[in-house]
């Protein structure tokens, strides 16, 4: 699957999405090294601090099936390039510290970068 088709992915399932509390929805499309794209939304809660990010339902929805090499994220939301937040951002790096990402709209277009550009530095275990 080419960027195009990935971001444009992230954008057909963000209506899937269960955002009654923000009122933000976003999708996002996990490209797997083995071709297969697994897609997550976000996913809210009533009570607060349980809602999840499109990103990590997309990376855990992948390892629980099985996958654990990842290649490229597309992810978008309502409203201009999406980001991923802090949280993402360190999950994304400890399963693909060379991860490309698209920050997509809901145009289809993309900005193109990479988890090391967004999170340089980032936490490991190792000292
Ligand atoms: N959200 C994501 O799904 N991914 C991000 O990287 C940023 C934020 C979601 C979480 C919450 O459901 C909504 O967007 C507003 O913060």
């Amino acid at each position: 699957m080419d960027d195009r088709d990935l971001v444009k992915l992230a954008n057909q399932v963000r209506r899937n999405a269960y955002a009654p509390y923000s009122g933000f929805p976003v999708g996002a499309a996990l490209l797997c090294a083995d071709g297969t794209v697994v897609t997550g939304v976000n996913v809210e809660s009533s009570v607060n601090g349980l809602s999840l990010c499109a990103e990590r339902v997309a990376v855990f929805k992948a390892i629980s099936e099985g996958r654990r090499d990842f290649v490229k994220i597309a992810v978008s939301c309502a409203s201009d390039h999406c980001r991923p937040c802090g949280a993402c951002r360190q999950v994304l790096y400890e399963h693909a510290p060379k991860l490309e990402i698209l920050m997509g709209n809901p145009e289809g277009e993309f900005v193109r970068t990479t988890i090391a550009e967004l999170l340089p530095d980032a936490f490991t275990l190792e000292a």
